[in-house]
């Protein structure tokens, strides 16, 4: 099994609640979110056609199980690609209408002393 590796982002207060952070941790980049103080690392390129996923809105699911209703899902946060909306949950890496398809890698994340740091 490989080990993981740990890295520093950013200080905390660089990174507050509803913000996001692109940084390149090696050699690769990636998003780094603090979503109501819990941080969560998704890789920046989206699957279909590499775009800059991270760039994208961050929401939540929108379900409907009736014509013309729909209901938020609190719970999921969904960051959608601001290239063709694929949308991708943000804490599993997949995309929501075909997750074994398409499929974004993410990353540990934590809120370390007074550093945002991920472990990949
Ligand atoms: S590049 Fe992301 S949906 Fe097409």
């Amino acid at each position: 099994m490989r080990e993981r590796s740990r890295h520093v982002v950013c200080p905390a207060g660089e990174l507050p609640p509803g913000t996001r952070k692109i940084a390149k941790v090696g050699r690769r980049e990636i998003g780094v979110f603090n979503v109501d103080g819990r941080f969560l690392a998704i890789t920046n390129i989206c699957p279909h056609h590499r775009a800059p996923l991270c760039v994208g809105p961050l929401t939540k699911e929108m379900t409907s199980s009736k014509v013309g209703e729909y209901e938020l899902r609190e719970e999921r946060n969904v960051l959608r690609c601001p290239w063709h909306s694929f949308e991708f949950d943000l804490e599993t890496g997949r995309n929501l209408l075909e997750p074994d398809r398409y499929r974004v890698a993410v990353y540990e994340a934590a809120l370390e002393g007074d550093d945002v740091v991920v472990y990949m």
